[in-house]
């Protein structure tokens, strides 16, 4: 049983990575428009997590354009009423198997979403499809397997191009965007697209991935090539959610005599130096949260091939998707010169390694600011008990010093 909660903290930790998006056109192309509905405050991470220490939090949902309900939270600093003047705008987005609450899970004086409302940032909290923050949608239930057909192509190109869209509508302003993990991943393909980018102030990418294929993790090496993901797909699962009998299953079975699963963090994230260990029970009453196999598909289609492509339906469902035979590419050198990027990596990280880092800037036009911490591995980012000082203090700086050239 213990070895399982470890295994599962682990997994939740895992693909806690990417972010977003990229649709496209007119405004026109967004449901976001004035389509909200308040949202009960009794079961929301607002209620939950973010309210109980004090801070003006607002629960908002919005809708995708294939029909997604996201839960979406704006918090200010305590103290202050939302009537006052609110600061410039940020929305986070979280990776893989995390959601909103990665970002206040942490005491306040350590975890990024209160230190940035504390700093006067209009704080908004990201959830994607499928999450617990996050569930529901127009006609599809749950427990339809259409509900779960996507990958983190749509996460970026609906989910994030919504928020992003809807904040941008509320604030009538530019914005800061924060992600971590597959939180930067959707980030980067989402900023290829211009009517994204333009509602954009600037970014800051924690764990930058666009490219996974030196990912050095050996227990994502084992579940990549015994073909978990198509393993899974076969067996007509379509939701991976960890916290269920049959997540817990599988991770048990990939676990049996092969990998050192009372170390799966490590063998999955890379030696984390600084987090809190005796937090982890706390941790695991949030995380993981579900996602869908399709997108550990995707991924793993990153991995094995080294591409940052959309997904792969193989050569005829290609043909017929794209009009070609392999997938499109995100082209990262479409992200403009002009958008101000800041990156913190790890030399630790086994899953945002440095020499796919290093391809990713070989990609862009732009120079991003950069942040290289030797011990720090992928959690670290996240939930470091230093993370103040040696990661968001300088992130800060960063935002500060690109309001104040801005118009707004
Ligand atoms: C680690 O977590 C425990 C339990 O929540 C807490 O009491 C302690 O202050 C934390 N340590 C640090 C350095 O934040």
């Amino acid at each position: 049983m213990e070895r399982l909660v470890v295994a599962t903290t682990a997994v939740a930790h895992f693909f806690c990575i990417f972010l977003i998006f990229s649709v496209a056109k007119a405004d026109g192309d967004f449901t976001g428009e004035l389509n909200i509905h308040r949202r009960s405050p009794v079961n929301g991470l607002c209620a939950q997590l973010i309210a109980p220490s004090g801070y003006p939090c607002e629960e908002h949902t919005i809708q995708t354009k294939d029909g997604y309900l996201l839960g979406l939270q704006r918090v200010s600093s305590s103290g202050e009423s939302f009537e006052g003047q609110r600061g410039f705008p940020v929305l986070l987005q979280h990776g893989l198997f995390m959601s909103g609450d990665a970002w206040f899970l942490d005491s306040i004086d350590q975890s990024l979403g209160f230190i940035l409302a504390d700093r006067g940032f209009d704080v908004w909290v990201g959830n994607v499809r499928g999450t617990r923050w996050s569930h529901g949608h127009t006609s599809l239930s749950e427990k339809d397997k259409e509900f779960w057909d996507w990958s983190w192509e749509e996460l970026a190109l609906y989910d994030l191009a919504e928020m992003i869209h809807f904040v941008n509508l509320v604030t009538n302003s530019k914005i800061f965007v924060v992600g971590h993990s597959q939180g930067t991943i959707m980030s980067l393909a989402a900023f290829t697209q211009p009517d994204i980018v333009k509602m954009v102030e600037a970014a800051a990418l924690l764990c930058p991935i666009s490219y996974l294929e030196h990912i050095s993790a050996p227990f994502v090496h084992r579940i990549v090539n015994m073909h978990l993901d198509r393993v899974i797909l076969a067996m007509g699962i379509h939701q991976l959610n960890f916290k269920s009998d049959v997540g817990a299953y599988i991770l048990d079975s990939i676990c049996d005599g092969h990998v050192d699963c009372n170390d799966l963090l490590t063998s999955i994230t890379g030696e984390n130096c600084c987090f809190n260990n005796s937090r982890v029970d706390f941790y695991l009453e949030y995380e993981p949260h579900p996602s869908s196999s399709k997108n550990l598909n995707h991924l793993f289609q990153m991995i094995r091939k080294g591409t940052f492509a959309k997904y792969d339906y193989g050569i005829w469902k290609n043909l017929k998707q794209y009009g070609q035979l392999k997938p499109p590419e995100f082209d990262l050198s479409r992200i403009p010169e002009s958008l101000p990027l800041w990156m913190a990596y790890g030399g630790n990280d086994a899953l945002a390694d440095v020499m796919d880092v290093q391809h990713t800037l070989k990609d862009l036009q732009s120079k991003p600011e950069l942040l290289y911490l030797e011990k720090y591995g992928h959690i670290d980012f996240l939930l470091s008990v230093n993370a103040k000082e040696d990661v968001f203090d300088s992130m800060i700086a960063f935002f500060k010093s690109w309001r104040r050239s801005s118009s707004i």
